[in-house]
């Protein structure tokens, strides 16, 4: 396994494989590898001949009151796991590489609508920053395929719009959630959880996997969505949101959709997960 930290090194690597015409698979993450990462590593060589992942824990993504500065980072042990993999190579860059004239002066993709709803609320800079790097990242990299976790479920669409806005040559591959035995979709912000949120933490999945098996019991969304909500308060979390949409687009619902998602950010304490439920509605 190759590791590269700058972006000429990761051309070098990268032409390389474009001229043996393999295919190639990325995998961007932000490191503090889990299953979940993994499972979008295998999902890679399932479909690819050379996978190449990037390790950068991108600080335009963060707002100004976020976990940048805690943010868990892990390189020996990401390293370990993904040279386990055979993974063929890693672009692990300093923030100067990926930014050279700096943050404020970069360029940024913006991705209107889908950026401004659910998370884009409470975190207005997060879906331009990842655009923006992700963007950068095919850039470099030239992926044939990327793979993305649907725990992000959002992020996932926001990505495919900028795929198709900008006509990237990038297809676009949603990986299922892992999840830890009780149901907690493996995340690294699970870290920050002690013992007793870690287990409260486990309510997130089973609330929004009950309002997903009991809608057709209600006539209004809005109100599967107020009972969520007020579960989750129950059991301790500070709702961001919880709501029922499309999973096409995140659009409202309307009565002839059949294929939804509900989705859910809370905190416990000081941390905010996120999770979904994708589900389909039998008349
Ligand atoms: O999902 C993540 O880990 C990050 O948002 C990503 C896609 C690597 C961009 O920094």
């Amino acid at each position: 396994m190759q590791i590269v930290n700058t972006k000429s090194e990761l051309s070098v690597a990268v032409s390389k494989f474009n001229k043996s015409g393999r295919k190639v698979g990325f995998v961007p993450t932000m490191g503090n590898l889990h299953k979940g990462h993994l499972s979008l590593v295998s999902a890679a060589f399932d479909e690819c001949d050379v996978v190449v992942v990037s390790i950068f824990v991108n600080p335009m993504q963060f707002g100004e009151n976020e976990d940048l500065a805690t943010y868990p980072r892990t390189p020996e042990s990401d390293i370990e796991a993904l040279s386990a993999m055979n993974v063929d190579l890693v672009y692990l860059p300093p923030v100067s590489d990926v930014y050279p004239g700096g943050l404020t002066n970069q360029t940024r993709v913006v991705v209107p609508g889908l950026s401004e709803i659910l998370c884009g609320i409470s975190r207005p800079q997060f879906f331009s920053g990842v655009a923006t790097v992700v963007n950068r990242l095919f850039n470099l990299v030239q992926p044939d395929c990327a793979f993305f976790g649907r725990k992000d479920f959002q992020q996932l669409l926001v990505i495919r719009k900028m795929v198709r806005d900008l006509a990237m040559p990038v297809q676009v591959h949603a990986v299922d959630i892992v999840r830890e035995e009780d149901g907690l979709a493996m995340s690294s912000r699970n870290a920050y959880l002690d013992s007793k949120q870690r287990q409260q933490a486990a309510r997130l999945n089973q609330v929004l996997q009950r309002a997903a098996s009991n809608y057709m019991e209600y006539d209004a969304i809005t109100d599967l969505e107020r009972d969520a909500r007020e579960q989750l308060a129950s059991y301790g979390f500070r709702v961001d949101y919880v709501e029922v949409r499309r999973s096409e687009d995140l659009e409202q619902p309307s009565g002839d959709d059949t294929s939804l998602v509900i989705l859910a950010a809370a905190w416990i304490g000081s941390t905010r997960l996120i999770d979904n439920r994708e589900f389909t509605v039998h008349e």
